[in-house]
């Protein structure tokens, strides 16, 4: 599948989310490749960190491009069939590359943060789908809170909003604003690598990966298992 993790709001996560999705599709065994569709260039960035952090065990585990405006359709096309999936980054404004990322996508994935400010950006990634639509019609747009409170109104209230936007399905798989997020990207890390580990944090990543692309992450026991089984 092609993801494209998106939005026109800066700082919401899709950066965390792509890099973190480019992960946990490695972990399940797939071929995966990062396009990095933003000009601040964070994903790459982030995946030169992994490798150095994981140069003893092989790398990244991914491969990554960086890839601008139309070239986003055009080599992602031509990519596509050589990968098992793609994950692409793009940048937090209404680009040529964003658009052409969502001519090809298959879900396109949207972290909001429980803020008016943020929830207000939405409306204008629902005409963005609006355009992108006729060209292609096999698009899923589904939207996440991303950095929810502990507990709280804010949450309720941008998730009510987003819900009521007919162009997006609302995901209910919330990822808590929680420092291991920061922590594993500073080291090239998913927080399922960070070690000690944030339980809720891998929980709730490995949630959100499910619901994305229906793919369900084995626990560490469930793969334990497996393993002794073999
Ligand atoms: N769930 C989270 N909990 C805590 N921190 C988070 C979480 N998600 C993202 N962050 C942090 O928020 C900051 C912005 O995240 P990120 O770079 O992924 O956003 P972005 O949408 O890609 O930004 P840009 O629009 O600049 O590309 C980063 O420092 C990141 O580590
Ligand atoms: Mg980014």
């Amino acid at each position: 599948m092609i993801l494209v993790c998106g939005g026109i709001k800066g700082g919401v996560g899709k950066t965390t989310l792509a890099t973190n999705m480019a992960i946990l599709f490695a972990h399940a065994g797939k071929d995966v490749l990062l396009v990095d569709a933003d000009d601040q260039e964070t994903a790459s960035d982030f995946t030169i960190i992994r490798n150095e952090t994981l140069a003893d065990l092989g790398g990244a585990g991914y491969t990554a491009i960086k890839l601008h405006g139309a070239a986003v359709r055009s080599e992602g096309l031509r990519l596509a069939p050589k990968y098992d999936h793609i994950v692409i980054d793009v940048g937090g404004r209404d680009t040529a590359g964003q658009r052409a990322a969502l001519s090809i996508a298959d879900v396109y994935a949207i972290p909001f943060l429980p803020a008016s400010f943020d929830v207000w950006t939405l409306e204008k990634v629902a005409s963005l789908i609006e355009e992108a639509r006729p060209f292609n019609d096999k698009l899923k747009t589904l939207c996440f809170l991303n950095r929810a409170d502990a507990r709280g109104q804010d949450n309720d209230e941008a998730t009510e909003i987003a819900r009521e936007i007919p162009q997006l399905t609302y995901i209910d798989a919330p990822l808590g604003n929680r420092k291991a997020f920061r922590a594993a990207a500073s080291k090239g890390l998913s927080v399922i690598e960070l070690r000690p580990e944030d339980p809720k944090a891998s929980g709730e990543l490995t949630s959100l990966f499910d619901r994305l692309t229906n793919i369900t992450v084995a626990s560490k026991r469930h793969q334990a298992e497996l393993t002794k089984r073999s």
